[in-house]
């Protein structure tokens, strides 16, 4: 298992994408597969790395995993659908990892988790690392239709594996045709959650108008919010400024964002 080394070696390979082979490849619906690396990482969930293929193009992808290192890849596009073609023994350059990840809070022990598409690619990893850290943990995953879902079985398989205490974790799912959970966008569940339910924080990555509707529902139930917003990211290392949000510098102050 190869891994970054420790200390100033560790700043240079952020600049110098290295090549590292794909060790499996899962299908995880008709157009998202999950990859695992031969390469560890020191990283904290919600962090992402740059993926790199030699004279074609460079792709942000946040980490599933760290160690080995994990992306979940939803075909949208040319460089996705490459990666796509390719499997275990290709080689993929990664840089990284880059920008800030999700932070638990000094107050507050129960959250939810709101994953839209392949926005719950961070939430996984999250919801392990804090699964002794929170008390509680509503993840809502959604998609416009059932076969468009990614990774309930995962959420779910952690309450199996013991990761979480029995009770403690809740995962529901939400399609906006109703073909699997709740039918509606997940800002409607969330809502309705919040009307009965009891929530400190709320960490959520999708799409900017669902960030957009998370960050307002938590915003007029007084939540602490931590957002994983996307951007167009080039150099992520602060310099180009093609992530800019709303005066962040997304690679650097980003993705995840405190209270919106
Ligand atoms: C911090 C971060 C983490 C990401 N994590 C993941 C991940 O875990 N898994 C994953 O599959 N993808 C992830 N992405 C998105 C991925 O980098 C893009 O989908 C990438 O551009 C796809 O490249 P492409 O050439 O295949 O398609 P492109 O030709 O680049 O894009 C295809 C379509 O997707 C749209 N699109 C591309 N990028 C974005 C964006 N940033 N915001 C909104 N729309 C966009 C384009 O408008 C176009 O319609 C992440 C992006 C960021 C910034
Ligand atoms: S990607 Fe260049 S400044 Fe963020």
């Amino acid at each position: 298992m190869n891994s970054l080394p420790e200390g100033p070696a560790q700043l240079a390979s952020l600049s110098l994408p290295a090549p590292y082979p794909i060790l499996t490849v899962e299908d995880d619906n008709y157009r998202t597969k999950t990859f695992t690396l031969d390469l560890r990482l020191n990283a904290v969930p919600g962090q992402f790395v740059m993926a790199w293929l030699p004279r074609f193009d460079e792709k942000p992808f946040s980490l599933v995993a760290a160690d080995p290192v994990t992306l979940m890849v939803t075909a949208v596009g040319p460089f996705t659908n490459l990666l796509h073609a390719m499997g275990p023994g290709d080689s993929l350059w990664i840089r990284g990892p880059f920008g800030q990840g999700f932070r638990l809070p000094k107050f507050g022990r129960r959250a939810c988790f709101v994953g839209g598409g392949y926005g719950v690619a961070p939430l996984l990893w999250l919801a392990k690392a804090w699964s002794r850290q929170l008390d509680a943990l509503t993840v809502i995953v959604g998609a416009g239709t059932a076969t468009d879902l990614l990774y309930v079985d995962r959420f779910n398989a952690l309450q199996k594996e013991g990761e979480w205490k029995a009770g403690a974790l809740e995962v529901l799912t939400c399609t906006e045709d109703g073909t699997s959970g709740s039918k509606g966008r997940v800002t409607d569940l969330l809502a309705y959650l919040l009307t009965s339910g009891a929530t400190d924080l709320l960490c959520a990555c999708g799409p900017h108008g669902m960030l957009a509707a998370v960050d307002g529902i938590g915003k007029k139930h007084g939540l602490l919010r931590q957002l994983s917003w996307e951007a167009y990211m080039r150099c992520a290392v602060g310099i180009c400024g093609s992530c800019e949000l709303n005066g962040n510098v997304l690679c650097l102050d980003g993705p995840v964002l405190e209270d919106g």
